[in-house]
């Protein structure tokens, strides 16, 4: 299946590049207006020059990552490949991806899932040779703190250019300083984001130290920064997406009892809907203290949207009823199912200053276990994730069982002495409400509660 490209195609050819560029304008949200697309203008303002800036006293040889002549392995000895989702067509010399969904993605890696150190490369280019569709991300991957590919999150966190944006002929070239990531910990490249069905053919991945002369590189766009763990020491975030009205009441209950502070990712649509009544319920929840931001409007693939007036109404609506029915911004947001690409960083970073992209490194797993014959699969998960050193959680309250395992999650970690915080105060965002010390009066302790039974709370703390 292939959308046709119409309105996409017609943004080509706007004109305007700088205008776009301009500050967001979150003074007045309910008056939003969308800025204008962003606009692939291969003519646009800057020239890397053939000699480039880079430094010829610590000269490093080009690095050839990917000819694709191998199935399994890159040019480095390394792994690369489609996720499994994605078909692909291996030749020799070339691989050719038909993705279906934005989630999709093929990694060559860098190393052998270790840490690999692009500085010296940092003044450089990543060039790949390629054909068929533009309408795709190209992440540069950085690996947690430890280096280590056991550990929770695994990436600690990446950064997408637009191929389009870089696109001219069949060559891409990207300055590596694009990529705002700590280079000195990068793992892969990675393809995905896609946004059409049309076939992706890549020819080559490498590291060069020089554009073609004349090739025009645009500017680096602002996109926000993309966080799966809690940085502050010591500190645990729960992130609780969407949930059912009648089961928000217990999900007050054991905030209350516990006296913890959680951060609620908020969809536009469930706000709107009177008889949910989530409107009145968020209020109570901002004046207890705990976050509410953002999570789109209606909760889709937002990358995988077609039009960039489809990515910003997720944007713009989402903010607009957040101002309107709980007179709130948000510089943080989820994107739905952990989705995200260039372009939905991007149009976030056009109307939000400095967004917070919030993904996770603990997955409670309760939209895959929550109705199933194995809910205690949900502690399993999160056991799991919080053993590899994850301490970000995203999770929903769609189920009772989801709910009746939350407190002893809270338990669990309370016992461990780590602070259970806002996702903002996790980040150490200096905006974020003063941290209480006295919080818990109480040192909890832990209890190893039977997957059978849920319920039972009985001497669980203390
Ligand atoms: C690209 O930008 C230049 C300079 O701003 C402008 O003159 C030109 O018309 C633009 N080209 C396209 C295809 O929009
Ligand atoms: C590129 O080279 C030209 C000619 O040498 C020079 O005038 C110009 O300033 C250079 N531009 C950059 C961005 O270095
Ligand atoms: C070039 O590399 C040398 C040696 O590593 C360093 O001292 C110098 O600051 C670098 N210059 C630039 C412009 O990066
Ligand atoms: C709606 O939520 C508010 C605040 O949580 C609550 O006081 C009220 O009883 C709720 N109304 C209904 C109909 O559930
Ligand atoms: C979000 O984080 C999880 C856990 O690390 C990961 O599996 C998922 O792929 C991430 N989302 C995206 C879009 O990569
Ligand atoms: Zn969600």
């Amino acid at each position: 299946m292939r959308f046709m490209m119409s309105t996409s195609q017609a943004i080509l050819t706007w004109s305007g590049l700088c205008a776009i560029l301009s500050p967001p304008i979150l003074g007045s949200a309910v008056q939003l207006l969308p800025p204008p697309p962003i606009l692939v203008n291969f003519t646009a303002d800057v020239v890397y020059n053939y000699t480039g800036t880079l430094n010829q006293t610590k000269s490093v040889t080009p690095l050839v990552i990917d000819t694709f002549v191998d199935v399994d392995r890159n040019d480095l000895g390394f792994w690369h490949g489609p996720s499994t989702s994605l078909p692909a067509e291996t030749g020799h010399g070339y691989v050719r991806l038909f993705p279906s969904d934005a989630d999709q993605n093929y990694h060559t890696e860098l190393g052998p899932a270790t840490c690999f150190d692009m500085r010296p490369y940092q003044h450089m280019y990543l060039h790949l040779v390629f054909s068929g569709s533009t309408k795709f991300s190209i992440s540069l991957n950085q690996l947690n703190e430890k280096c280590d590919s056991r550990r929770s999150p695994f990436l600690e966190t990446w950064d997408s250019v637009e191929a389009e944006r870089y696109a001219r002929g069949n060559d891409i070239y990207v300055p590596l300083d694009h990529f705002l990531v700590d280079q000195s910990r990068t793992v892969s490249v990675s393809f995905h984001g896609f946004f059409t069905w049309d076939s992706l053919t890549l020819y080559k991945v490498e590291i060069v130290s020089e554009v073609p002369w004349g090739f025009y590189v645009p500017p680096k766009l602002e996109n926000g920064k993309l966080f799966l763990h809690c940085t502050r020491p010591n500190s645990f975030a729960f992130g609780i997406d969407d949930g059912l009205p009648h089961l928000v009441r217990d999900v007050m209950e054991i905030l209350e009892e516990e006296k913890i502070l959680v951060t609620f990712f908020v969809v536009g649509a469930g706000l709107r809907d009177k008889g949910a009544n989530f409107s009145s319920v968020y209020k109570e929840m901002l004046q207890k203290g705990h976050q509410i931001a953002l999570h789109s409007d209606t909760h889709q693939k937002i990358e995988g949207l077609e039009t960039i007036k489809a990515v910003d109404e997720e944007i713009v609506h989402n903010m607009e009823t957040f101002q309107r029915e709980l007179g709130i911004q948000s510089r943080y947001f989820r994107p739905p199912y952990g989705t995200i690409g260039a372009r939905t960083r991007q149009r976030l970073a056009a109307y939000i200053k400095d967004p917070n992209i919030i993904n996770w490194s603990v997955d409670v797993e309760d939209w895959l276990w929550k109705d199933s014959k194995t809910p205690e699969r949900q502690r399993d998960a999160f056991f799991r994730d919080v053993g590899r050193g994850g301490n970000l959680v995203v999770m929903h309250y769609l189920s009772p069982t989801t709910v009746r395992y939350f407190k002893e999650f809270i338990h669990f970690i309370k016992s461990l002495n780590i602070d259970i915080m806002r996702v903002d105060q996790c980040l150490e965002d200096p905006d974020s409400p003063p941290i209480d010390p006295l919080r818990y009066q109480k040192p909890v302790k832990y209890k190893v509660q039977s997957n059978r039974d849920p319920g039972a709370q009985e001497g669980m703390a203390e």
